[in-house]
This record gives C-alpha cells, sequence and structure tokens, in this order.
C-alpha cells in the first residue's frame, strides 16, 4: 500500500502481512493478517519509527524510498526490539550508514544480541527529547507494554503517540489506515481485544501504569504499530485498555465462558444441557469447542466473562488434555478471579475432576460445582446439567449485584 501522510511531515510506511500464519509461532492470523506500521519524518531530520518482520524487507524498503533515500536516514527509533518491529534493522543498518539507533538503555544489549549491532546506538532517558528542527520527539519508558525495553515516542507539534503495541490489534489494514474510514470497525475492536489478551494482558499493571504516566500528555492521534491509526477517537482505545487492564484484578462481566471438550459425543451432549440451563437464567454465554478452536480465540472470553465452565471428560484417568493445555494458558497469561464449574463424562474410573481441582486452585479460581456422569448421559443427567448451568448463572448474578 502507498505510503500515507498523517501529520505534516510524519508519513505511515507500513506494510501489510498476509503470509505469517501463526502470530509469535502461536497465534493464528491466517484469516485476519496483520499490519507492521512503521513511520518517516520527513523534516529537518529524517526519521523512521519502528520497522518490519525481515520477510517484509523489500516491501519495507521500497515505502522507505517513497519518501526518502535510505542513506540520508539520521535517526531509527526503536520503540520495541520483538523481531516484528525490527526484523530488517540488520539490513537497513548497513544501508543507513549514518543513522543512529534511539531506544531505552535496556534494549541495547538486545540491539546486539538480536542484530550484532554495537555503535551508534544511543540510549536515551525516560522524558528526554530529540529536536528534529521544526519536530520535536519526546521519549516515555513503558516497560513490559510487551517488553521490559519497550517505550513510546511521542511528537510534541503534531501531538502524535507511536505507541508500538499498546493500542495495536491483529487485522492487516484493508484499504485505509485510520479508524473514521472503515466500515468493518468492529472486526478491529475485536482484534484490538485478541490481541490484547494474547499478547499484553499479562502485563495488565504495567498497561495502567503506562496509562497514567500518559494522562497528561495532550494526544491527538495514536499511532501504533500493528493495526489502525487512532485519529478520529484516540481516547476510545486508551479507555478500552484500561477497561482490559482492570479486568487482570477485577471480575468480569456477568456472562459465562463454555469450554467443552468431547471424544464421543457424551460430554457434549451435556454441554448442550448446561448451556440452556445458563440461558434459561438469562445470562450470555459463549461456547467454545476445544478441538476445533485455537486458544487464541478462547482466552478473550475468558478475560472478559466472570463465569467459567469446563466440560471435559476423564481422559486416561485424568482430564481431557486439550482443557489441561488451555488451564495452563490461562496460568501462564495470569487470567485469574474467575468462578468456574466443571462437568464431564468418564468411562471407568474418574479422574477428570481430581485434575480440574487442581488447576483451580493453581489458577486461584473458586470452583462452584461439578457434575460428572458415566458413559452417556441419561435423561435424568441432563436434567441434572440443566439445573446446574441454571444455578452456576444464578449465583453469578447474585455474585456480581
Ligand atoms: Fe508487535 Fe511485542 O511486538
Amino acid at each position: 500500500m502507498p505510503v500515507i501522510e498523517i501529520q505534516p511531515s510524519i508519513y505511515w510506511i507500513g506494510v501489510n502481512d498476509h503470509t505469517t500464519d501463526l502470530f509469535e509461532g502461536i497465534w493464528p492470523i491466517t484469516q485476519e493478517g496483520v499490519s507492521y506500521n512503521s513511520y518517516l519524518i520527513d523534516g529537518e531530520k529524517k526519521v523512521l519509527i519502528d520497522l518490519a518482520k525481515s520477510i517484509k524487507a523489500d516491501q519495507f524498503f521500497r515505502q522507505i524510498s517513497e519518501i526518502c533515500e535510505i542513506s540520508q536516514l539520521d535517526y531509527i527509533v526503536l520503540n520495541h526490539m520483538e523481531p516484528d518491529h525490527t526484523g530488517t534493522l540488520g539490513l537497513l543498518w548497513k544501508l543507513a550508514p549514518q543513522a543512529t539507533i534511539l531506544c531505552t538503555p535496556q534494549a541495547q544489549p538486545m540491539v546486539e544480541s538480536f542484530y550484532g549491532i554495537t555503535e551508534r546506538v544511543q540510549p536515551v532517558d525516560d522524558g528526554e527529547t530529540i529536536n528534529l528542527g521544526q519536530l520535536t520527539l519526546k521519549f516515555f519508558h513503558t516497560p513490559f507494554v510487551h517488553w521490559p525495553e519497550t517505550m513510546m515516542t511521542y511528537e510534541t507539534s503534531s501531538r502524535t503517540l507511536f505507541s508500538c503495541d499498546a493500542f495495536g490489534s491483529y487485522g492487516a489494514l484493508s484499504g485505509t489506515i485510520f479508524d473514521d474510514q472503515l466500515n468493518d470497525f468492529d472486526f478491529y475492536l475485536k482484534q484490538a481485544l485478541r490481541y490484547y489478551v494474547n499478547i499484553v494482558a499479562k502485563f495488565s499493571s504495567m498497561v495502567t501504569r503506562a496509562i497514567q504516566k500518559l494522562a497528561d500528555i495532550p494526544i491527538k492521534i495514536i499511532a501504533p504499530s500493528h493495526g489502525l491509526i487512532w485519529k478520529n477517537d484516540p481516547q476510545k482505545i486508551v479507555d478500552l485498555y484500561q477497561t482490559w487492564a482492570r479486568l487482570a484484578n477485577g471480575k468480569g462481566d456477568r456472562a459465562v465462558t463454555l469450554v467443552y471438550g468431547s471424544m464421543y459425543g457424551n460430554t457434549e451432549e451435556m454441554m448442550d444441557a448446561v448451556a440452556q440451563g445458563v440461558a434459561q437464567a438469562g445470562i450470555p454465554v459463549e461456547i467454545f469447542d476445544l478441538r476445533r478452536t485455537h486458544f487464541s480465540y478462547i482466552l478473550p472470553a475468558l478475560w472478559l466473562h466472570q463465569g467459567v465452565i469446563i466440560g471435559a471428560p476423564t481422559y486416561e484417568t485424568a482430564l481431557f488434555p486439550l482443557a489441561v493445555q488451555l488451564l495452563d494458558l490461562c496460568h501462564r497469561k495470569a487470567i485469574k478471579n474467575k468462578k468456574v464449574a466443571y462437568f464431564g463424562s468418564f468411562g471407568w474410573s474418574g479422574g477428570g475432576q481430581r485434575e480440574l481441582e487442581k488447576w483451580a486452585t493453581e489458577l486461584k479460581w473458586e470452583l462452584t460445582d461439578t457434575l460428572v456422569f458415566r458413559g452417556a448421559a441419561t435423561l435424568e443427567d441432563l436434567k441434572k446439567g440443566q439445573q446446574f448451568g441454571r444455578e452456576f448463572a444464578k449465583m453469578l448474578k447474585e455474585d456480581l449485584v
């Protein structure tokens, strides 16, 4: 996509990635794609802000060349070292012999370890400014949004915040780059949440700290390094981030994430009865089949909703492995303070419930109810399942009043 001037002398020179299937080697983006937004200031000094993944090098260098010769670059600002934003650095470094890298002191050793670069690297302090003539850059250290070396860069005259991962989303840009020129705005909001929960949410307290740090800065445009540029309503994504970050410690909304797996359909049949009970009690339920849904798409619901119901059979005297993998990921991603109920079928010995109880303790989730049954559910079992769902939903309603 040709470059776009987002403010006088400031250009979006990003690239779309429709090739990568798994972001970070984990999170599916085959359908959605992703953008690596990079920015070029073409003033008295020529400054590049964040780069692109290495597989996009040709396209990325062509984007720069639309504005200036690569060899003319004066500064390369690295807000964050993850290679989706620095993968082209090694080559760029050779093509821009006058350029100085600006990054946090924490990023400096990473510039060496990732790219073997030790010269022309200038660490910047928190709050430090660099005068570019008519424009001025100010740097704000924002550790752990997403890695410890992360910072954001603010251009003072245009009031543009280059926020890197923060406020970004999955989803390649579809013809436009701004939040006010879309007809699929909800898609990007959904992808912003998925990106937040997959990538950033573990560090939610640092997100809150970063937002507090930036609170007094007048922001006209938020230009992240993935997804939409927030020009029409930058406060919207900041507010969403504040809400999502608060969920790390607080209660979620009054809704249920029902996650289930099944080997031969017995636990699945019970799932329908349980879901019916939850819905009858007037509580929304989002249902995910573990066998067919990547965890990336389940985590956002788990993050948002207070209630979790796990339906999983016993498998070789323990819990169905896909459920275990999900719970392990919840632990790694620090999804806390949930109310959980468990149901599942067993063939001969049981054991799924026992393992689920261990995970609930590990995760500090409150296990409120369990329902296990042997083999296929009888009609009586299914009625119990319906009641189990109703009771869980009722408890959730009362708990969150
Ligand atoms: Fe978009 Fe943490 O990299």
